[in-house]
């Protein structure tokens, strides 16, 4: 019999200490400005990349009152390369704000740091912790990560109740004592074990609790962001044929398909019976048109909606009038070569 299995964040913690990072610029300072200074750095940005410009920073700004009393320009500059620049701009208005509201102490406790800008609540808690040993929970993507793997948290993190649950779970499993190596334990493992792709399952220390490994879902964990619905809208087309050629019409230059030629269009959400849409197509070229024939729906796919398409097809009786502004009788032999829709240049091809 063994001991107990340890809890989340006690195998966390004691992780951390044996083989998680120690040596990072930014550690074994409590000065929360310095804190403050990293962990927006860090912001979706990895330690490599940080490290130099933390140690710009701190050599021309060493206090915040020094950052406070320096220009944008010189901040900004001093950010470029770091990306994400408005960033920079907040980490400048958080300065001054810092100086004029806190006298230029820095806060130290979650809820002070979580009203100043660029501050939000993971990065408030981060700084919290690492400043000052609060009891506060962290939330960023890595964790987020760690989180819906270990816990088997379903569906797509930026959805608010997934993003509660995660929140819940995270001060949940804050331990009593040692939340800096906890909070530092959990950066690491996302950074350098629960990594996105092919995770070192093999060094984790709670593989042993973990659902998405358990239930081989690490690579489905956390869960995507769902596909956007994309609506779905619908409409009638009438290919006009007359002695081998087909009616196209000039698309107006604004809205789907501007300056190409189509064939006679109706939206069906107020569209009349078929034979009403022949009539106002006739009337418009000066065309005896016969009955429609229906040929086979079908959907194309825009970025942003679906349009299903329920063609009919008609014989011109005569082309006399035909050539109203804008129309023209084109050729089925040139179909392929003409400045036509995808789904349309397809339907004319498939009725020839
Ligand atoms: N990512 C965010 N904060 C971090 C920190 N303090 N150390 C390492 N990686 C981090």
């Amino acid at each position: 019999m063994g001991a107990a299995k340890p809890g989340f964040a006690e195998a966390i913690v004691e992780w951390q200490r044996r083989a998680g990072r120690h040596d990072l610029p930014w550690q074994g300072t409590r000065d929360a400005y310095r804190i403050w200074l990293s962990e927006v750095m860090l912001q979706q940005t990895q330690v490599s990349t940080v490290v130099p410009y933390y140690l710009g920073f701190l050599e021309a700004f060493p206090d915040v009152s020094a950052l406070a009393g320096a220009t944008l320009d010189r901040v900004m500059q001093l950010w470029s390369g770091l990306g994400y620049y408005s960033r920079a701009r907040n980490l400048h208005r958080c300065a001054q704000q810092v100086v004029e509201r806190h006298g230029g102490r820095f806060p130290r406790d979650a809820a002070t740091l979580s009203t100043l800008p660029g501050i939000g609540r993971s990065t408030a808690a981060a700084i919290a912790v690492f400043a000052e040993g609060e009891r506060a929970a962290i939330l960023d993507g890595n964790v987020r990560r760690v989180l819906c793997r270990v816990f088997g948290v379903e569906g797509w993190p930026g959805e608010r109740a997934v993003e509660a649950r995660l929140w819940a779970l995270a001060e949940r499993e804050l331990p009593a004592r040692g939340v800096e190596s906890y909070t530092q334990g959990l950066m690491d493992l996302g950074a350098t074990v629960c990594t996105r792709a092919r995770p070192a399952c093999g060094s984790c220390p709670v593989a042993d609790r973990c659902v998405a490994l358990r239930e081989q879902r690490i690579a489905a964990l956390p869960s995507p962001r769902p596909a956007r619905a994309v609506p779905l809208r619908a409409c009638r087309m009438l290919a006009v044929r007359h002695e081998g050629a087909w009616l196209v019409e000039r698309r107006p230059a604004a809205g789907i398909w501007g300056g190409l030629w189509s064939l006679p269009q109706e939206d069906l959400a107020a569209a009349g019976p078929p034979a009403a849409f022949v009539d106002e197509v006739g009337r418009r070229h000066g065309l005896a048109l016969g009955a429609p024939v229906a040929a086979e729906p079908f959907v194309h796919a825009f970025t942003h909606f679906r349009l299903r398409i329920e063609p009919f097809v008609c014989e011109a009786r005569s082309a006399r009038g035909a050539a109203a502004p804008g129309a023209v009788w084109l050729p089925a032999a040139d179909v392929a070569g003409a400045a036509l829709p995808r789904p349309v240049k397809r339907l004319l091809l498939a009725l020839a």
